[in-house]
């Protein structure tokens, strides 16, 4: 199996994932409507973890296929050890088969958004050694004077060791036994291990489009290292504002609330900027990936604007906990997470796509846009109701009798969000499935070669 393939296993895994996750996000929906959907086998208490499981799968996924691709051009010699990729690959796959198994048999451990049992953790962690050791192989030779998505990838790299880590202090006493101890480190894990995932996708974004440019200044620029130290910091201190209902020190808040608007800001400005600067020849060439990264865009500052709402300490207050919350998640991680990896993965195969398939896709793409607006804004307005339920101590049945219409809704644009999903998703697959390679990246033929 060469360095290629083994990419092209995990963005197919990764896929995989997506259209599962999907699947059981769809039915998760459903049974906000009708309760007692599949009430016996697959309550909402499985369908929910199921759901972000593999929607966090997607991600993890997708990026290090993304970034197994990048790399030996990065340093533009082959993947240190094929070998270390190869058992990379098998054991993520393993791990996300144990967890599935799992959830689907009722058995639920660890804390949210990791309720595997935590003796699975490492596994990951051994994986993720090995997915460090072999980027570290690969851009060796570029280490010194390093672009900024080296940096990021690096940083992400590390950082989810770290928060992995971290957000399994609970099985220690010390964290344990203390329930503020204990809401406060699972939420500042939660919140960086996001950052360390964003990393390691903005990287990706940011070596795609100085591809697409044909502008090898990007990784050098000024405003993308800026934008680089205020992710990290982002990472390391943003996590407050998950915590604001814990009583924890005022200054972590302030600290949080301050520097987490700040990151989304300046990528959007990256991103405008590139879009300037793109010469129409480009454009045109890589018209999808070009499109994703609009899109991104435009969510990245939707999402802003939502951020900065909720991150009021007194908006947090009643709105923690409600369909907000979820309209953020869900916001951030299809309209900026995943438009940018579809980005990528466009760049990487849209030469080997036949015009009939890139009209599907984008078709796929503005479905996207269009139902996840209306998914997105049915979830806000679901969320201010019960916020309001909640401030005035309405009883439970009659808030949730008023956002039932909301959620309906919600479900509606979630089928059409699924539809383009499905469009956008089997018509990349079934290209990546093909015995082929990947075109190659047109590094050289734009004389635009790496330093
Ligand atoms: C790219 C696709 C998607 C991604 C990346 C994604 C991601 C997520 C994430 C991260 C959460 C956790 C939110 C939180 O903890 O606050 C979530 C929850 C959820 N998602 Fe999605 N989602 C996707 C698509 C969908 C679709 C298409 C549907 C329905 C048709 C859906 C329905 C749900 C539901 C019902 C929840 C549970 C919300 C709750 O706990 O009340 N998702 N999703």
């Amino acid at each position: 199996m060469e360095a290629e393939t083994v990419a092209k296993r995990f963005i197919i895994l990764g896929f995989s994932c997506l259209l599962l996750s999907i699947s059981f996000g769809l039915i998760a929906s459903l049974q906000y409507i009708f309760p007692g959907l599949l009430a016996d086998r697959l309550s909402f208490q499985h369908t929910r973890p199921l759901h972000v499981f593999l929607a966090v799968n997607w991600i993890f996924s997708c990026v290090t296929g993304i970034v197994y691709h990048y790399i030996p051009r990065v340093g533009q010699r082959f993947l240190y050890s094929v070998t270390l990729a190869r058992v990379h690959f098998f054991l993520s796959l393993a791990t996300i088969l144990i967890a599935i198994g799992g959830f689907l048999t009722g058995h639920f451990s660890g804390r949210e958004y990791l309720e595997f049992p935590p003796w699975v953790t490492v596994i990951i962690v051994a994986y993720w050694l090995l997915f460090f050791t072999n980027f570290i192989g690969t851009v060796k030779p570029r280490l010194k004077g390093a672009p900024v998505y080296i940096w990021s990838w690096c940083t992400g790299l590390a950082f989810f060791l770290i928060t992995i880590t971290e957000a399994h202090l609970w099985l220690l006493p010390y964290f344990n036994h203390n329930i503020i101890r204990d809401v406060t480190v699972q939420w500042k894990a939660n919140g960086s291990m996001v950052g360390a995932w964003n990393m390691l996708i903005y990287g990706t974004a940011m070596f795609a489009m100085e591809q697409i440019s044909g502008n090898n200044k990007i990784g050098y620029q000024k405003t993308s290292f800026a934008f680089y130290f205020l992710g990290l910091t982002n990472l390391m201190f943003n996590w407050g504002h998950h915590t604001y209902i814990v009583p924890a020190s005022p200054a972590i808040k302030q600290v949080s609330y301050i520097i987490s608007m700040t990151e989304l800001i300046l990528f959007a400005n990256i991103i405008m900027k590139w879009k300037k600067g793109l010469l129409k020849a480009h454009a045109d060439e890589y018209m999808l990936s070009t499109r994703f990264f609009k899109s991104a865009d435009r969510w990245i500052l939707l999402n802003l604007g939502l951020a900065i709402a909720i991150s009021i300490p007194y908006v947090n207050l009643y709105t923690h906990g409600t369909q907000v919350t979820v309209a953020h998640a869900m916001g951030t991680t299809i309209g900026i997470n995943t438009m940018l990896l579809l980005a990528s993965v466009a760049y990487i195969f849209e030469g080997m796509l036949k015009p009939v398939a890139k009209k599907y896709v984008l078709a796929g793409l503005t479905t996207m846009n269009i139902s996840l607006l209306v998914f997105w804004l049915s979830l806000l307005a679901a969320g201010v109701v019960r916020s309001i339920g909640q401030y005035e101590h309405t009883y439970f049945a009659k808030v949730s009798a008023n956002i039932l219409p909301y959620l309906r809704v919600f479900s509606v644009a979630g089928v059409f969000l699924v539809t383009g999903v499905c469009l956008v998703a089997f018509n990349m697959l079934a290209v990546i499935v093909k015995k082929q390679k990947a075109v190659p990246l047109p590094v050289k033929e734009r004389k635009t070669t790496l330093q």
